[in-house]
């Protein structure tokens, strides 16, 4: 059994994932709570979470699974990109357990994870297809042609799709982290009410700025009472507009590469519009959308373990 860790953000996470990818626990502790009074992720209040919250989720791992450290066969974590504190409290945890049973540590990077969400479970996905990968720190189209490995087709200019949620969120007055919210919100408004800009870039790049812009002057220009009675219309129309961007550049991408199959995966592919917006896609289960250990520990099957003690000297990155 593969042993994961992933601490990039605000959720401190440990997952136990068979070999073949079956997930035998996944137990992921949201911090969202602590930090929605500052209206996103704090960095060094995140970290010094983590270092309280990582022992008890790798012991609730272990207790879900049935298991015991003696079962671990490797460890895995996300050594990057994310917030450089909250990595190194993952990465020293998953050192010490690699260390102290004398097993090999499996760094991982945090977007291959999201990818090989796809890979766990009874309908695992086989490469090639295209992935939209869309969080709150990345928007990417990636032509996939094995496990373990993608090539960026395209990337965003400025903000990240989950970005643009939280972003407009907070326009809207629906507190962090605000991509559910607007989700909800959006499902008794108009989403035709307002005309929001879809960037047109050429080829396969993202720009969600100029709309986060546009919802800036919009919510300015309502009369208070007025803004109040057209929320739900706002989040809706907002949506729309992100969806539609998503949609059609993973369609074109999907074009170009001749690709069969588009999958989406990250934390804005829990976004129920736009999982009705692409039919015939494969969908990452809703579970495994936003950070979680378990993909970490999917990927980690596809990555290059470092023999024990050699491991103790990696770094995280940014
Ligand atoms: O993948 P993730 O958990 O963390 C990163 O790697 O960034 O993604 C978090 C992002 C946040 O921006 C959050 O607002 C967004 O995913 N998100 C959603 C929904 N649920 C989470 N965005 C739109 N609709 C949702 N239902
Ligand atoms: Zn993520």
């Amino acid at each position: 059994m593969i042993l994961a860790l992933e601490t990039s953000c605000d959720e401190t996470a440990a997952a136990l994932v068979t070999d073949d990818g079956a997930v035998r626990a996944n137990v992921v502790s949201s911090q969202a709570d602590l930090h929605a009074r500052y209206g996103g992720v704090v960095p060094e209040v995140a970290s010094r979470r983590h270092l309280e919250l990582v022992v008890p989720v790798v012991r609730e791992a272990l207790r879900e699974a049935n298991a015991e450290l003696g079962d671990v066969s490797r460890v895995a974590v996300t050594r990057g990109p994310g917030l450089i504190g909250a990595l190194l409290i993952g990465l020293a945890a998953a050192k010490a357990v690699a260390w102290a049973r004398r097993v090999p540590l499996v760094p991982v990077d945090h977007l291959q994870g999201h990818v090989a969400s796809l890979y766990l479970g009874e309908d695992a996905l086989e490469p090639p297809f295209v992935c939209l990968l869309a969080s709150g720190g990345h928007t990417l189209l990636l032509d996939v042609r094995e496990r373990g490995a993608a090539t960026v087709l395209g990337t965003t200019l400025d903000d990240a799709a989950g970005e643009a949620f939280d972003k407009g969120a907070r326009l809207l007055g629906l507190g962090y982290p605000g991509g559910a919210a607007i989700d909800a919100l959006a499902r008794s408004g108009d989403p035709d009410a307002f005309a929001f800009p879809v960037a047109r870039l050429p080829g396969l790049d993202f720009s969600f700025s100029g709309l986060k812009t546009a919802l800036l002057y919009t919510v300015r220009a309502l009369p208070q009472e007025e803004l109040e009675r057209r929320r739900a219309d706002l989040a809706a129309s907002y949506q729309r507009a992100i969806v539609r961007a998503l949609v059609e550049r993973a369609r074109a991408a999907a074009e170009r590469t001749r690709a069969d199959t588009v999958a989406v995966v990250g934390g804005v592919a829990a976004n129920s519009e736009l999982r009705g917006a692409l039919p015939g896609a494969v969908l990452a289960p809703l579970d495994l959308c936003t950070d979680n250990a378990a993909m970490i520990a999917s990927a980690a099957r596809y990555a290059e373990p470092v023999p024990y003690p050699d491991y103790l000297g990696l770094d995280a990155y940014a």
